[in-house]
Formats: C-alpha cells, structure tokens, sequence
C-alpha cells in the first residue's frame, strides 16, 4: 500500500474533479443506509451499507457492464486531500477505535471486502465523532482490504487535522477508481426501507 503525498493548498479544483464537495455533507445526496452492524473486539464500531439513489441516474450505461467480476483494487496508491480550513474535523482518537476495528476483523474474520457499484457502491463506518466511508467508483465490483482502510484512516486523521488547518480528508485511487473518506461524523443512524 502507497498513499504518502499530501496536499493542503489548492485542493479545490482537484477535488471538485474527484469528489463533488456535497460529499462533505452526506455520503452521498439522498443516502439511504440499508444495513448496519457493528464490528471490532468491542463491536462498537458502526459499519453501514449505504443506498446512493443518485448513482442510478449520475452513472449511464458504461462500455464496462458489471458481469460477475471482481476487480482487486488492495494495495492501490491513493493520493490524499486535506479538507481546509480547521474545525468541525473528528477526533484523531474516535478514528483510531475504527482503525483498531478494522484491524481486529481483518485479523480475526477476513481481510478482504467486496464493494458494490451504482447504488450500492459506498460502505461507511463510525465511531462517536469520525467517520470514513469507501466509495467504488468503477462500474464493476471492487475487492479491498481493511488493513489498508486500517492504515488510511491512521494516515489522514493524524495529518489533516486542525494543526495543519484541516478538517479531515480523503484518499483518492491514482486511477480514480475508487476513494477512502474521513471527516466528521454525520447521523448515519436511520434505517429505511
Ligand atoms: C467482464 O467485464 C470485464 C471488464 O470489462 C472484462 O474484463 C471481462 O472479460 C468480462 N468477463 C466476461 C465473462 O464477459
Ligand atoms: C474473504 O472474503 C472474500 C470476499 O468476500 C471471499 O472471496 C473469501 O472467500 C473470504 N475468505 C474467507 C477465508 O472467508
Ligand atoms: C451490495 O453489495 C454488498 C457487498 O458486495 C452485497 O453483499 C449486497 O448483496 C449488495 N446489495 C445489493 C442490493 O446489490
């Protein structure tokens, strides 16, 4: 895993090819969390499946269609983006239970995930003020592992954070097909549907 550059100056425009900035609201516009359990040795950390109803009509038909396979993206670089200014960032040690979760599930359950596409292409997960979520934004189903979501969160809290005039961050696949958010906490708590 490689995901050393970070960028704090003239994010913006970068990230508004990566990332539209309502990201930084919700997960996605509209999110509908269709599942959530909770995992680590405590089971204290919320991991929710979330319903990206806009992904159906954002994503036409793509040349690749999503026929069965699964593309490895573990290992991948990812370049990291600071979220400026300072203030409203989570607490570097509520990411670290999640980044401590990971590890224990990757350890003890299985350190590979699989990752949807379209509406059901973004997993998150929570603990108190912080919260990251992955986002796949390949159209066809992505396998990660969550010992490097483990080590992305224990990269960005700790270096985009109120002493670097942060509020979090993200890391964003050198291919863009795939990026790894951390930030502040939002009410990821309501079952629908
Ligand atoms: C499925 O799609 C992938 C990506 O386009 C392609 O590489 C692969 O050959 C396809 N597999 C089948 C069985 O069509
Ligand atoms: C781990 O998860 C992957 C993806 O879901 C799956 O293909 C694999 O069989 C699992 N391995 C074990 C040991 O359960
Ligand atoms: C969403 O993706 C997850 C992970 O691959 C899968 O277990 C689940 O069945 C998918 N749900 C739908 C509605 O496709």
């Amino acid at each position: 895993m490689k995901f050393i550059s970070v960028v704090l100056a003239a994010v913006s425009l970068l990230l508004v090819e990566a990332t539209p900035m309502k990201r930084e609201l919700e997960v996605c516009p509209g999110q509908v969390i269709v599942s959530e359990t909770f995992i680590g040795a405590e089971s204290n950390v919320k991991l929710s499946e979330v319903f990206c109803p806009e992904n159906v009509a954002s994503r036409s038909l793509s040349a690749r269609q999503n026929n069965g396979t699964v593309i490895d993206v573990c290992g991948d670089t990812c370049n990291t983006f600071c979220f400026t200014p300072s203030g409203g960032g989570p607490n570097p040690n509520d990411c670290t239970v999640i980044s401590n979760a990971l590890l224990f599930e990757s350890q003890n359950v299985n350190d590979t995930f699989l990752i949807g596409t379209g509406t059901n292409n973004t997993v998150a997960l929570s603990f108190n003020t912080c919260e990251t979520f992955f986002v796949n934004q390949d159209p066809i189903t992505e396998s990660y592992c969550l010992s490097d979501w483990a080590a992305i969160v224990n990269f960005i809290a700790p270096n985009c954070q109120s002493t670097q005039n942060a509020h979090g961050g993200l890391c964003v696949a050198a291919d863009g097909q795939w990026f790894i958010q951390l930030r502040l906490s939002t009410a990821l708590s309501v079952i629908h549907g």
